[in-house]
């Protein structure tokens, strides 16, 4: 690709590319099966210092830009999606949501341990009744002396048993709509909070995503996150980034299946010889190419707009929207590449493709982001 890297950020990926398919890959398949949270996985992150990417070194992390870290991502998911999803909630919406509204005390507090991954991040929006539509959310946080007392359900909360801490919003306010959701810094075993069953899922198997059950858990005043009625704002920010993370993703899935499907069609005889040999298939993977080097452009062009301080809401929506329908187009073809064999375990497509499945559902559905770009269109004045 012509993008033009700096000698920073190709030396980030050239680290992580090895790291990821040397340690993270072979083990991928077998966690498929046991669902086993990839804790050594997530350790060696932070001793390489990618689980606080993009915070800046007071407060223990590698202060990396958004280029290099959707680099780094979409290498982990080329080796482990499972892992790069725990990574990736991390770092885009939770250690950033803290370094951009946290407290000094919190960011001493709860970044720096984050930065290093002694501690892995969640974020519970998402409720039973209150997906695309967040400002629905019945989960309320009660002040109360010098804390808030918390009731309610989350649900799919990725890490939601394993992270060490959640941001969590709550209703302070029922009358506000989404000026009247807060949000909070919950950290694991606090008192009337309980994890629900793990979702048994069809993808991501080896990340756990959870009910988190919320009793009069009493969180401290000093654990909101920003002021009161900004958890809504903060959530829509926190996703906007959040949003480029899953391209990465989809970018790193997709071109781990098209790599196995180039080397299974290079070697897979058929009618007496190679079957990359066929026109009919040479296209499938030429079109397969364009669409993942397409996906690619515009996950690093939102990561770019992101990095000079631009608003990249619309391109976040847009790269996110197009990756991840980009990478179940791809898996799906690396699958009839492969025949009756990418049906079977044998071949990591199958699990490529299901791993894929959620992406155009999480931080945001298809139709979601479809009402995002929209709605940032025609707020643009300059649009005719
Ligand atoms: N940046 C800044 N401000 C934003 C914003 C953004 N990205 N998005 C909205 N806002 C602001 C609006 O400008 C508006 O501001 P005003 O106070 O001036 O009115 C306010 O927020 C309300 O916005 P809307 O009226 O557009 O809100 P809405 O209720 O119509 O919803 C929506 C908009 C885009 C549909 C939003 O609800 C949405 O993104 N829904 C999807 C939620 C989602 O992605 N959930 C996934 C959860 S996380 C997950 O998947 C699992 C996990 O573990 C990671």
């Amino acid at each position: 690709m012509s993008y033009k890297f700096t000698e920073e950020q190709l030396m980030i990926q050239s680290m992580v590319r090895d790291l990821a398919r040397s340690e993270f890959a072979p083990k991928a398949m077998e966690r498929d099966k046991t669902k086993e949270f990839p804790v050594d996985n997530l350790q060696k992150l932070g001793e390489l210092g990618l689980m606080g990417m993009m915070v800046p070194p007071e407060y223990g992390g590698s202060g990396a830009d958004t280029v290099s870290y959707v680099l780094a991502l979409a290498e982990i998911a080329y080796a482990c999606a499972s892992t790069a999803v725990v990574m990736s909630v991390h770092n885009s919406i939770v250690c950033e949501s803290i370094m951009r509204n946290g407290s000094e005390d919190q960011k001493q507090k709860y970044l720096k341990r984050m930065a290093t991954g002694e501690i892995i991040g969640a974020f519970a929006l998402t409720e039973p009744n209150a997906g695309s539509d967040p400002v629905r959310q019945t989960t309320k946080a009660v002040f109360d002396g010098n804390s808030y007392i918390l009731n309610g359900t989350k649900r799919f909360t990725t890490t939601g048993k394993n992270a060490g801490l959640t941001i969590v919003t709550a209703k302070t306010d029922e009358e506000a709509r989404h000026k009247g959701i807060s949000a909070f810094l919950v950290e694991q075993g606090t008192p009337g909070l309980t994890v629900g069953p793990l979702e048994d899922k069809m993808g991501l198997r080896a990340s756990d995503t959870a009910d988190l059950i919320f009793e009069d858990c009493r969180i401290p005043a000093e654990n909101r996150l920003g002021n009161e009625g900004d958890g809504f704002l903060i959530a829509m920010t926190g996703l906007d980034g959040g949003r480029i993370g899953i391209a990465a993703q989809s970018v790193g899935v997709a071109q781990a299946a098209f790599d196995a499907a180039v080397q299974y069609t290079r070697e897979r005889e058929q009618f007496g010889q190679s079957i990359s040999k066929f026109q009919g298939l040479r296209w499938i993977v030429a079109d397969m190419a364009t669409e993942i080097e397409a996906a690619r452009l515009m996950m690093l062009s939102a990561a770019e707009m992101k990095d000079h301080g631009e608003n990249f809401t619309l391109q976040a929506s847009m790269a996110k929207l197009f990756a991840s329908e980009m990478v179940n187009r791809i898996t799906a073809k690396a699958i009839q590449l492969h025949g009756g064999y990418g049906f079977t375990k044998e071949y990591p497509v199958e699990r490529f493709y299901r791993d894929a499945r959620v992406f155009t559902i999480y931080e945001g559905t298809s139709e979601i982001q479809r009402v995002v770009i929209s709605n940032q269109i025609f707020k643009d004045k300059r649009n005719p």
